[in-house]
């Protein structure tokens, strides 16, 4: 079988890399999909094989958050759930390497992450803050509502397995990053809530596409822990509606 990964290179996706050799990325128990339809274990594949990518490249965000707490010199329980996620992010994507790899037939890893360029960005307050609030009370906040609704719909145990893992770290991992921009609205001034509110504001008010017509694969991706694009983009429709909107409401007294 093709490597699926080649055909995504995930352009402008949170810095996510490219596929490369399994080095032990895929070496946990998975399950055997020998059984499955050729065209939905394809899919499979690619799709858990993606997963792996975002979440090796998370272990980099996480990296990347602890710096900047040390940066603006955040409490240290938070400098230490920041090295905690990270090392979560790496169970991760070893998870979903082996699944990737069970449905892809052969052992499937990352290849380097792409660091050029200004990684670490503004080093400010307001900017960090900003950031928190982009990838960790939005992102993350959706990204775990969208593995809990994933693990609702899975049926088979060893997708089953992984998802609960992920979706338990990711709510945590969503909740730190609102105790920190709590804790840059308390100390940062003017400046960090302008940002932070900013910051909301973009991320609610953005266009969202429309949404695509239901995947004819549906069932059986939901059965191995997949959501279709449909599917997905309902979930941030209704995340952002019913879980960041008033949070942020509530954070920032709108
Ligand atoms: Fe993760
Ligand atoms: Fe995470």
């Amino acid at each position: 079988m093709e490597r699926p990964a080649r055909s995504f290179p995930l352009d402008g996706s949170a810095g996510s890399g490219k596929l490369g050799g399994p080095d032990g990325w895929a070496s946990l128990q998975a399950l055997d999909a020998s059984a499955l339809a050729p065209a939905l274990r394809t899919r499979l594949a690619e799709e858990w094989a993606r997963d792996a990518l975002f979440e090796h490249a998370s272990v980099g965000s996480f990296d990347r958050f602890s710096l900047h707490l040390l940066a603006v010199a955040a409490p240290p329980s938070l400098v230490e759930e920041a090295h905690e996620a990270a090392i979560d992010e790496i169970l991760h994507a070893r998870l979903c390497f082996a699944l990737a790899s069970a449905f892809a037939g052969e052992p499937l890893g990352p290849g380097p992450l792409p660091l050029d360029g200004d990684v670490l960005g503004r080093l400010d307050l307001p900017s960090i803050a900003a950031a928190a609030v982009t990838e960790g009370c939005v992102g993350e906040t959706i990204a775990s509502l969208e593995a809990a609704t994933a693990l609702e719909r899975a049926t088979v145990p060893a997708v089953r397995e992984a998802l609960q893992q992920i979706a338990d770290d990711e709510a945590r991992h969503a909740e730190l990053a609102w105790r920190f921009v709590r804790w840059a609205l308390d100390s940062g001034g003017p400046a960090a809530r302008a940002a932070i509110e900013r910051a909301f504001r973009d991320a609610l008010d953005a266009p969202r596409p429309p949404l695509p017509d239901e995947d004819p694969l549906v069932e059986g991706l939901a059965a191995h822990g997949r959501m279709s694009a449909r599917q997905k983009g309902l979930n941030l429709e209704e995340g952002l509606v019913e879980v960041v909107e008033p949070a942020a409401r509530a954070l920032l007294g709108w």
